[in-house]
């Protein structure tokens, strides 16, 4: 039974790209999880915003519905709404924003709007065990590869990022050269298995400090799958599970010896892994022997954490609400990241 003068019951609202999604939370604990996954984006390789955005107006209601159902929750019954206010696809942004003011208007509740990295950060805190602070976050996902330094539930320095694309891009973009269907990141992960990965090398960015670079590594794959192609039609027919293997090597070691050199700047052993890239089979295997070896705590978020989801939005809103840090009607949603 819900004691309006004591919980807090958050309905959470995330569109910030694909996926719609919702969660309710209640006092800290998630109650219901549910996700849409749009399909329609598959036939054309890659996210189509406008796509994004109509889909998101069909699913929303339906999915709010269910994850309110499934948590036996009712609308009168909540404190707030948590949103995603960016960054991402500002029309996919823009329903679920509206959505969630609208409905909060209705109710008279406040509106929370969070921010997406943020969110995937702090997916850690919704189950056990918790990092403890200040603990270090490789965030890689399919729009962003960062290291963040986490002082406190709301607040994050951070210490380095991809000067162009992302871990997940990179993934991706490999895929679409080889054929392989969107979201090329699983796909990639899948057919590793029994690959080689030291068959194929490729250059590495030098970028200074903690910063990433993964556009060279994109042209110099490009150029040697071209000149390959050009001596044998087969070539990525006959080669993927060591091409896939390759390429996934590639990307792991690199974010890996990054993510070892900024615990060794900041003398930081509570280390997490978040963002879609995050489900990575090998990365997850790499962190953690890595990790131990080096004495380090570390953090792996549960898969259905790792990728898009509306429990992490929760679960940043459950913490601003503790600090009464809401947002009035006005708040525009961000494309870009405002870090
Ligand atoms: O965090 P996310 O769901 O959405 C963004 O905020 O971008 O991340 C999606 C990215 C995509 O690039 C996808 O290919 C990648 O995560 N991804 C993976 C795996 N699962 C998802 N990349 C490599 N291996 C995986 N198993
Ligand atoms: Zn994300």
């Amino acid at each position: 039974m819900i004691d309006p003068t004591k919980d807090i019951v958050l309905l959470a609202i995330e569109s910030s790209c694909d996926d719609t999604a919702a969660s309710i939370m209640v006092n800290g604990r998630v109650m219901s999880n549910r996700v849409a996954t749009q399909l329609v984006h598959k036939e054309f390789g890659g996210v189509v915003p406008e796509l994004a955005s109509r889909k998101h107006q069909v699913n929303i209601i339906p999915v709010v519905d269910v994850a309110l159902k499934e948590a036996g929750i009712s609308p009168g019954e909540l404190s707030a709404i948590a949103y995603t206010r960016g960054p991402g696809l500002l029309g996919s942004l823009l329903v679920g924003a509206s959505f969630a003011k609208g409905l909060a208007l209705s109710l008279g509740i406040p509106v929370i709007g969070v921010d997406h990295l943020h969110a995937h950060v702090m997916a850690h805190f919704i189950d056990d065990p918790k990092p403890a602070f200040p603990f270090l976050c490789l965030l890689v996902s399919g729009g962003h590869t960062q290291i963040w330094r986490v002082d406190s539930p709301v607040s994050l320095i951070l210490l380095g990022q991809t000067l162009d694309d992302a871990a997940g891009e990179a993934f991706d973009k490999a895929a679409k050269m080889m054929d392989i269907p969107y979201p090329g990141g699983p796909e990639i992960d899948r057919l590793s298995a029994g690959g080689d990965p030291e068959k194929f090398t490729f250059p590495r960015a030098k970028t200074g400090g903690l910063d990433f670079s993964f556009s060279g590594f994109k042209t110099s794959l490009l150029y040697f799958l071209r000149d390959q192609m050009k001596k044998d039609q087969e070539f990525i027919d006959r080669n993927k599970p060591d091409l896939c293997a390759s390429i996934q090597n590639y990307i792991v070691s690199y974010l890996l010896d990054k993510l070892q050199q900024a615990v060794d700047e900041t003398g930081i052993t509570e280390v997490c892994i978040a963002g879609g890239v995050s489900a990575n089979s090998l990365l997850r295997k790499r962190f953690t022997s890595l990790g131990n070896r080096l004495g380090w705590n570390i953090y792996v978020p549960d898969f259905q954490y790792c990728t898009d989801n509306a429990a992490m939005i929760a679960m940043v809103g459950h913490f601003y609400f503790l600090e009464s840090k809401f947002q009035g009607q006005d708040a525009a949603p961000y494309a870009r990241t405002k870090y």
